[in-house]
């Protein structure tokens, strides 16, 4: 069944363009190769594709510095190449959503380039945060960026500039009209061109307070932002509460106003979700509003261990925080600025969590790669080009790794993806996750996905919420299932090692991997998967 509109339950598969598909031989994916592979996404069984950034770009940040939003990198084809993409996407009834970048610009876009030679307090540098060293010479605060290093950089003439990630990305003045202007004509831009939505990077960041004050803890916060696991959480969490320059209320000011520009295309159905990493959780679902976005991003599953309480956890406090604004959520197992899900709990525990997820209420996010079983990508230091690893000193070592390109057929690396040197290695190893075997072998990572989102249009979209079986409140760390009820349709996961026997009464649909016995009602579900009963 097909939700509508159609966003609310699609599955949407990320792109990451210079990976997909190498059209001319220079070793990187572009818009072309895109289009030429478009039937292969389509037989997948996705409803849309987003694209990672094909803006003019130095590619400093894998293009998200963006030096011209309304230009095609050449690396990645020209503006035909990008019409001829969404064209040959909607004959196949593809949606295509592109990935807008408002927070910063590249340090080569023109406004930038423009306020460096302008001097200090002129309308050209107003349009970012250019601001006087402190009187001892240093930064006028002490943020750090989250790629590592100060978050200022010194131009010639003693003048600072604030840029949250790399120094090649010097954040935006969003109190400068002409910031917010320019932004209506790229969002217009892209619409006119057959756009159906946006993800927006970094959605939450544009609104900057206090610009001018230090952060008691700078090195904590930036830790906590990346996220870092090895820090307790109490003290994570309670240093993300104090982060000065994201989720503003400024921000959902901003997105109301582009909800007016959405909405001003009638039958158009153009749809917007949030990249905000937000704390506390029921922040994010501030973003998503009748007047504001559609959609923000849910990480949790990012980041939770392969355990029925973990899981339950997120999954249902994500499914009530969206209740309370009246959406469904959103779900995604990897994406370009992560380590691959293969990699970080398992190949089939990452089967088995797909499975499960591809019933839940909501759009599903599947990052290109993914539906292969791809773990990351083995490199040595010198293939790394994440700017990340370099702020850091190599003591991080970056998103590399999810970004390697995709293997799609032969017996040799690159496995078709290119005809030349491809811009990461592709390890040998990856012969068994080509395209191209894994069609022919009906075990495969791509068949479960082909399968899997068959019977997820068929029998889960549209067919309400889930109730969950045998109150998993109660859901310990040790507990061996985790099963929801939807529509006509249960759903169990094994967490563990061994089999387990569960009562469902129905026939089997689907499992991630293993055989299913039966004995009437009692089921065996095999160690690390998930399986789909039909009443
Ligand atoms: C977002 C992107 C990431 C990029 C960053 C800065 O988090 O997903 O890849 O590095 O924004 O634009
Ligand atoms: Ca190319």
């Amino acid at each position: 069944m097909q939700s509508s509109p159609w966003w609310k339950e699609a599955t949407i598969y990320q792109v990451y363009p210079r990976s997909f598909f190498d059209s001319n031989g220079d070793g990187e994916g572009d818009l072309p190769g895109i289009t030429a592979r478009l039937d292969y996404v389509q037989q997948l069984g996705v409803d849309a594709i987003w694209l990672s950034p094909f803006y003019t770009s130095p590619n400093k940040d894998g293009g998200y510095d963006v030096a011209d939003p309304r230009g095609v990198d050449p690396r990645f084809g020209n503006l035909e190449d990008a019409k001829e993409l969404i064209t040959a996407a909607h004959q196949r009834s593809l949606r295509v959503i592109a990935d807008i970048v408002p927070n910063h610009f590249s340090d080569q876009h023109h406004w930038f380039q423009a306020a460096l030679k302008a001097p200090r307090g002129s309308k050209e540098r107003a349009r970012f945060h250019f601001y006087d060293a402190n009187s001892d010479g240093t930064p006028p605060n002490n943020w750090i960026s989250l790629f590592g290093g100060p978050s200022w950089t010194q131009v010639e003439d003693g003048q600072f500039y604030l840029h949250l990630f790399d120094s090649s990305q010097p954040d935006l003045n969003w109190e400068n009209p002409e910031v917010s202007e320019d932004f209506e004509k790229t969002l217009r831009f892209w619409i006119d061109l057959g756009i159906d939505g946006f993800r927006i990077d970094v959605a939450h960041g544009l609104v900057k307070e206090d610009i001018l004050k230090n952060h008691p803890d700078p090195q904590g916060l930036s830790d906590a932002l990346r996220l870092d696991l090895a820090m307790d959480t109490e003290k994570r969490n309670a240093l993300l509460l104090t982060v000065p320059y994201f989720d503003r209320q400024g921000v959902h000011e901003i997105y109301r106003e582009w909800r007016k520009i959405f909405d001003s295309y009638i039958g158009r159905d153009i749809m917007a979700v949030a990249e905000a990493w937000v704390h506390p959780p029921v922040n994010a679902t501030r973003y998503v509003r009748a007047d504001e976005l559609h959609q923000v991003f849910n990480f949790d599953l990012l980041t939770a261990e392969f355990t029925a309480k973990v899981l339950y956890d997120v999954i249902d406090r994500s499914i009530a925080l969206n209740a309370t604004v009246n959406a469904l959520p959103t779900w995604a197992l990897s994406n370009h600025d992560s380590p691959r899900v293969v990699s970080r709990i398992g190949q089939e525990q990452a089967g088995a969590l797909a499975l499960f997820v591809f019933g839940l209420p909501g759009s599903t996010y599947v990052f290109a790669g993914q539906e292969l079983g791809l773990p990351d990508g083995e490199l040595s230091d010198s293939d790394r080009q994440d700017p990340s690893f370099f702020r850091t000193k190599g003591v991080i070592k970056g998103r590399d790794g999810a970004r390697v390109p995709l293997p799609w057929s032969g017996d040799a690396t690159p496995f078709g993806f290119t005809t030349g040197k491809p811009w990461l290695p592709i390890s040998q190893s990856w012969s068994q996750f080509t395209v191209k075997s894994e069609l022919k072998n009906p075990k495969s990572s791509l068949h479960l996905y082909q399968n899997a989102l068959k019977l997820r249009k068929e029998f889960m979209n549209g067919s309400g919420e889930i109730t969950w079986v045998e109150s998993p409140e109660h859901a310990s760390k040790g507990q061996a299932l985790l099963a929801y009820h939807r529509g006509s349709v249960t759903v169990f996961m094994n967490l563990t090692d061994i089999t387990q026997e569960c009562k469902v009464d129905g026939k089997l649909l689907i499992v991630s991997s293993g055989t299913v016995d039966a004995h009437n009602e009692m089921k065996v579900i095999p160690a690390r998967s998930c399986a789909w009963f039909i009443a």
